[in-house]
């Protein structure tokens, strides 16, 4: 039967999607802002209280507020982000999930 192993793939990539949207329900926010102001600061402004990022890189709580951003396109972006001007920083999972909590606490 040369359809199940296809099948199993189609399933795991689910249940991974699946993990991604459940993990940041329970991500650690105070984690991910701890994590973007030592890799995301230099060029985005992370947080109210900074001055300055890079000149033309959206702000956390510009990328918060939108609406083009949610849980599950955040994420696919930070596995693999896709602008050329943006790094690719290697996170983890993890990292991932707390980093999103992070940028979706902003401009709500
Ligand atoms: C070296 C500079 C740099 C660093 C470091 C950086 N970014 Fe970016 N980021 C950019 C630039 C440049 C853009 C694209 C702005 C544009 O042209 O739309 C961007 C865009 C984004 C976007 C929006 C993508 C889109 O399609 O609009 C997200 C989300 C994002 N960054 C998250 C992060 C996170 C989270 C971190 C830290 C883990 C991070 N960035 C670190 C430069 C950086």
């Amino acid at each position: 039967m040369p359809s199940k192993p296809i099948l199993r793939t189609c399933w795991s990539a689910a249940a991974t999607l699946l993990e991604f949207t459940g993990e940041s329900a329970a991500a650690d926010r105070i984690n991910g802002q701890r994590i973007a102001e030592r890799w995301c600061a230099e060029c985005h402004v992370v947080a109210s209280g900074q001055q300055q990022g890079s000149d033309k890189v959206p702000t956390f709580a510009q990328i918060g507020g939108s609406k083009h951003f949610d849980e599950a396109s955040l994420a696919a972006f930070l596995m693999a982000p896709y602008h050329s001007r943006m790094p690719n920083l290697s996170l983890t999972r993890s990292e991932i999930s707390d980093l999103i909590a992070y940028i979706r606490s902003h401009g709500r």
